[in-house]
């Protein structure tokens, strides 16, 4: 399969939320999300294996990896350009990866539509959009709302990691993780760490390792 061979489901005008071929699409600027019959996660995966989710996951080069790897969990891809999803999509059907779903979609929107109260294991987000401009941070995935929002979904046991080559996006993370007062760091001060064995890479580690940039890995406990 190539990521060509997937085709989106319906045009702009007669977009909806739809379930096929192992990709759920939850379309932006699109209110009627309730009138889709969700059947939960083990009705579209057939197993109910514990949830690890992926915020923007660009093209799913770590997250195919982590499924084939870790067949003992459920792995859902959320990332909204539908270019990368059809690139996500064509790994996985390549792999024959039963354990692993797409969700075109933005990620605070899915959360809040498709995830129930402590119904996730761990939550990823590799490499996020920077957005380093004053005026562009309020674009940032990481803001109080969606950390909120990971809480809520999050198990007791619940973490969230997140990678960055970004020193300023780094240091936001930690400052909004901090202020909410569910999470802790699993690091002590300064709250990362620049290396994390066995953690897996994506296209966007490639690429900044290949610059001889420092990456920041952050975890954090729901408390
Ligand atoms: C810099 S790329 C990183 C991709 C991948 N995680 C990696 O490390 O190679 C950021 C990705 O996040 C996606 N994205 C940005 N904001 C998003 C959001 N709110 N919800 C879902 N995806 C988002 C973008 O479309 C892009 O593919």
């Amino acid at each position: 399969m190539k990521p060509d061979d997937l085709k989106s489901p319906f045009t702009w005008d007669e977009r909806r939320v739809c379930y096929e071929d192992r990709v759920l699409y939850v379309p932006e600027h699109y209110d009627k999300v309730s009138e889709f019959k969700f059947p939960g996660w083990s009705g579209l995966f057939g197993s109910d294996k514990p949830l690890m989710v992926e915020y923007c996951s660009g093209n799913g080069h770590w997250i195919v990896e982590r499924a084939k790897n870790f067949p003992q969990f459920n792995w859902i891809a959320i990332e909204k350009k539908f270019v990368r999803v059809r690139k996500i999509w064509s790994k996985l059907k390549n792999e024959g990866l039963d354990n692993l779903i797409a969700v075109c979609g933005e990620g605070k929107k899915v959360s809040a539509h498709f995830f129930s109260h402590g119904t996730v294991a761990e939550a990823f987000i590799n490499f996020p959009d920077p957005w380093p401009k004053k005026r562009h941070i309020k674009n940032r995935i990481i803001q109080p709302p969606f950390v909120s929002e990971l809480y809520r979904i999050l198990g007791d046991d619940g973490k969230v990691n997140l990678v960055t080559d970004d020193p300023d996006y780094s240091n936001w993370m930690i400052a909004v993780m901090q202020g909410h007062t569910g999470f802790k760091s699993d690091f002590p001060a300064p709250f990362y760490q620049v290396d994390q064995d066995g953690y897996g890479s994506s296209w966007f580690d490639e690429l900044w390792r290949s610059k001889g940039k420092q990456i920041r890995y952050h975890s954090f406990s729901k408390l």
